[in-house]
């Protein structure tokens, strides 16, 4: 298969679809792979690295999109890429539909097949092409809290980690799942106090065993979010309703609640974000203020990370990629992992909970792939 490498073109977007070492595996499977001049600088990846591993450098985004039976990114297509996607070609890449209806339509109207990082499941029924950037964002996530924080931007002027004598920074973790483990993990690590609600009563006895008392669990209900949200220096949104918009946990009335110059890191906001007042933000202007209260809604978090993230990415993707290039559509009829990543097909919504979403007609996997 011809395998197309654009480079990224969202804000500040410096991870790469594939790194020249999951080139070398796609070249060594039989496959060709192009990629566009300069897809990897964010990587420090130079062309002559990619020509190394086997790919041809070509100079023009629209030639990629023109020739590639398959085109693997990392971000959702910007507006300017919908009209270059085409018939028959298979789209790899993060989509996040579901609060994303332009983008749907531009999807749809390509005629393309839209494979969905985020919806790809595992054997366990986990969401393992997530998880990767999640463990990034929530780690990232106390990271920006804390910059956040400082008096000098706005914040409260609270130090995570408190020092001797001084209480730390009470860190509220909304969602248990993996961003909100990470994220949890990085503050424990500088010593804040910290707090995970979840609604799986499984999952918050498996983070109750992991953090052996060094983070408080608790259940999450309307009573348990207004007492938190209310002693919390920083609220970090990190539920997830797979493929969903995300609930709107945290409402406009309920900052009220929070003391000023506290911190929102809405992580969830690349489904919609899980408070009211959350609207997505770029790495470049990365936070805004509603009410007294700091709100840093990055929708790519990972993408000021690509190192890490490009190399983590790549290193979950590389299998499912891989089987896809070597079977194209049927590996989507046969791998129930792969097809449950389908979103859109030949002008179809096939994944349900982003029809529901979006109010548009779905059509089921097998019945749009039978065509
Ligand atoms: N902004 C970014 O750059 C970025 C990067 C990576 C992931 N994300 C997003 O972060 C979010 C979380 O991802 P994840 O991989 O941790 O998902 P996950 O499925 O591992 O975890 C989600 C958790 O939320 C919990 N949950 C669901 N509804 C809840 C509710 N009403 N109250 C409390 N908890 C609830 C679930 O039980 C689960 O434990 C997703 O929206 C994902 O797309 C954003």
């Amino acid at each position: 298969m011809l395998v197309g490498v654009p480079k990224e073109i969202k804000s500040h977007e410096y991870r790469v679809g594939l790194t020249p070492a999951a080139v070398r595996e796609y070249v060594a499977s039989g496959h060709q792979v192009v990629v566009e001049s300069g897809a990897g600088a964010g990587i420090n990846a130079a062309d002559d690295v990619y020509r190394k591993a086997g790919a041809s450098i070509i100079e023009s985004p629209e030639d990629i999109y023109q020739r590639a039976e398959m085109i693997v990114k990392v971000k959702e297509p910007q507006r300017k890429e919908w009209p270059l996607l085409h018939d028959g070609q298979i789209l790899f890449t993060y989509l996040h539909l579901a609060p994303d209806l332009e983008q749907t339509q531009g999807l749809l109207q390509s005629g393309c097949t839209a494979v969905a990082y985020e919806t790809v499941t595992d054997e366990k029924g986990g969401l393992p092409l997530l998880a990767p950037m999640s463990e990034v964002a929530g780690r990232l996530s106390i990271e920006a809290a804390g910059a956040a924080l400082r008096r000098t931007v706005g914040g409260r002027g609270v130090l995570l980690g408190g020092v001797p004598g001084v209480e730390p920074a009470k860190i509220l973790v909304i969602g248990g799942g993996v961003v909100g483990m990470h994220a949890a993990r990085m503050a424990v690590g500088l010593a804040a106090n910290v707090t995970i609600l979840d609604r799986s009563l499984p999952r918050l006895r498996e983070l109750d065993q992991l953090f052996e008392g060094r983070a408080r669990t608790r259940f999450s209900t309307l009573e348990a979010l207004d007492e938190e949200i209310s002693h919390a220096d920083v609220v970090i949104g990190a539920v997830l309703v797979p493929g969903s918009s995300a609930p709107k946990l945290v409402s406009r009335e309920m900052l009220k609640l929070m003391k000023p110059g506290s911190v929102i890191v809405d992580v969830a906001i690349d489904q919609g974000g899980c408070f009211e007042t959350s609207h997505p933000t770029t790495h470049e202007n990365p936070t805004y203020e509603v009410d007294g209260i700091i709100h840093y809604c990055v929708a790519n978090m990972p993408g000021a990370v690509p190192v890490t993230s490009s190399h983590a990415l790549n290193n979950a993707t590389l299998p499912y990629g891989l089987t896809l290039a070597a079977n194209g559509l049927e590996a989507l009829r046969t791998n129930p992992n792969l097809r449950s990543g389908l979103n859109v097909h030949r002008g179809h919504v096939t994944y349900k909970a982003v029809a529901e979403s979006l109010d548009l007609p779905f059509r089921p996997v097998e019945m749009a792939l039978a065509a």
